[in-house]
C-alpha cells in the first residue's frame, strides 16, 4: 500500500501527511480525489447550493499587497451600488430561486457603512419574505457591528485569513495597525461568538508560500472549527505591491492543481462544511469551477452585480464575467453544474450542515 493510500485510509491529517497529499501525483493523486468524492457523496450529496453574489462597493480603506481594490490604487474608479440597484439584484436572486445571497465589499468601518449594510439586510428580508440565506463578506468589524448585522438578518460571514502563517501574512500586508494578524483572528472568533456560520479561506500559490504553509492553513481551519470555506488560487494584479514578485508565483497549472488538492483534502478533513467553487478558479482556467465541484466543493456564487460596476471590482487581473452578464446567467450556471455531475438546488438556503450540528 502506498503512503498516500495509508494516510487516506487512516484519515491521518498531521502536517506531514497533508504535505504528502499536496504533493501527490499520478495514481496517488487519483486516490485523493476519489476519497474526497466518496466523502462528499456520503455527507453532502451531489446538490450544489447557489448564492447570488453582489459586489456592493470597491471602496476600501486597506492596502493588501495582493488586491487590486486597495485604497492606494488611484487608477480605479470607485463605486457603491445604489439601494434600488441592490434591491433589483435581490429580486433577481429571489425570482431565480437561488435561496441565498452574498454581499461582498471592500473594508470600511464607519457608522454610515454599517447603516447601509443594515438597510440592505432589511431589504433582503422584505424582498425575500424572510426566506433568503444571507452571507456577509465585509471584512474586519467591531463585535458590536457584527452583532448589529446579525440582528438585522445576516446568517453567515466570510472572512478569509488569507494565510494562517503570521510571517507570510505580514509579507502580504503593510506593516501597520490596520493590517494586523491578531485582529483578523480575533474578528473570526468574534463572528463565531455572535453565532454566525463562520467561513474563512486562503489564497493558494502566493509568492513566498510553501507547501508546509498550505498544510498549516488546513490545520488552522480545522482548529478553528469553521463552517464554510472559500479559497482559490492567487492571481497577479499589475497595480499591486506583490506584482514585483510575479516570478515567484507557481505556474497556472500548479496553482490549479494545488487549489484542487486543498479542496479535496479539506473535504476529507471537515466532511460536512460548505466549500465554495470560487471565481478565481475560473479565472485561471476555463472550467475551473466545475473542477472545484468535482474535487469536493458544493457552493457556487453566480455574480449578480449590475453589469455597470463589474469592471471596477477587479481584485485581480482577467476576472471573468466582466462585460458579460451571460457568464453567470442561470442557464450557464446550470450547464456548469451538470458538467460537474451535480444538480443545482433551488429554493433552499443550503446552510452549513457542520454549523447545524455544531449548535445543537
Ligand atoms: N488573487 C486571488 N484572490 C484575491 N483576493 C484578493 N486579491 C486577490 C488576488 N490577487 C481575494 C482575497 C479576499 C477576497 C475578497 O478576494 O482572498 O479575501
Amino acid at each position: 500500500m502506498s503512503t498516500v493510500c495509508q494516510i487516506l485510509s487512516e484519515e491521518r491529517f498531521d502536517k506531514e501527511s497533508i504535505v504528502t497529499l499536496l504533493m501527490s501525483e499520478g495514481n496517488d493523486r487519483e486516490l485523493l480525489f476519489a476519497k474526497a468524492a466518496e466523502v462528499k457523496h456520503e455527507y453532502i450529496g451531489n446538490k450544489v447550493h447557489l448564492r447570488g453574489l453582489i459586489e456592493l462597493t470597491n471602496h476600501c480603506t486597506k492596502n493588501c499587497h495582493y488586491c487590486g481594490i486597495g485604497a492606494s490604487n488611484k487608477k480605479l474608479q470607485r463605486f457603491m451600488v445604489s439601494l434600488p440597484e441592490v434591491e433589483e439584484a435581490i429580486q433577481f436572486t429571489y425570482a431565480n430561486n437561488y435561496g441565498s445571497l452574498v454581499i461582498q465589499t471592500g473594508e470600511i468601518q464607519s457608522e454610515s457603512f454599517t447603516q447601509i449594510i443594515e438597510d440592505i439586510l432589511f431589504a433582503i428580508t422584505r424582498i425575500g419574505k424572510g426566506k433568503l440565506g444571507v452571507t456577509l463578506s465585509c471584512g474586519e468589524q467591531s463585535i458590536r457591528t457584527y452583532r448589529r448585522w446579525k440582528a438585522a438578518g445576516a446568517h453567515r460571514y466570510l472572512l478569509r485569513i488569507e494565510s494562517s502563517d503570521r510571517n507570510l501574512y505580514y509579507k502580504l500586508h503593510p506593516n501597520n495597525k490596520k493590517h494586523n494578524y491578531h485582529i483578523r483572528l480575533e474578528a473570526l472568533k468574534n463572528l463565531q461568538k455572535c453565532g454566525y456560520q463562520t467561513g474563512t479561506g486562503v489564497m493558494i500559490g502566493l509568492p513566498f508560500q510553501t507547501i508546509e504553509n498550505l498544510a498549516d492553513d488546513l490545520l488552522f481551519m480545522r482548529n478553528l472549527n469553521i463552517d464554510m470555506c472559500g479559497m482559490g488560487p492567487y492571481i497577479e494584479h499589475v497595480d499591486t505591491e506583490l506584482y514585483k514578485y510575479k516570478d515567484l508565483v507557481p505556474t497556472k497549472k500548479a496553482r490549479i492543481d494545488l487549489s484542487l488538492k486543498m479542496i479535496a483534502i479539506l473535504r476529507i478533513m471537515m466532511k460536512d462544511i460548505n466549500i465554495a467553487a470560487t471565481t478565481a478558479m475560473q479565472t485561471l482556467v476555463d472550467g475551473g469551477r466545475e473542477m472545484a465541484l468535482v474535487a469536493g466543493a458544493n457552493i457556487l456564487m453566480p455574480n449578480t452585480t449590475p453589469g455597470l460596476y463589474r469592471e471596477q471590482y477587479a481584485l485581480y487581473n482577467d476576472k471573468p464575467g466582466i462585460n458579460e452578464e451571460a457568464e453567470d446567467s442561470k442557464q450557464s450556471i446550470e450547464k456548469l453544474i451538470i458538467r460537474a455531475g451535480c444538480v443545482a438546488s433551488y429554493g433552499e438556503q443550503g446552510n452549513s450542515i457542520h454549523y447545524t450540528k455544531r449548535i445543537k
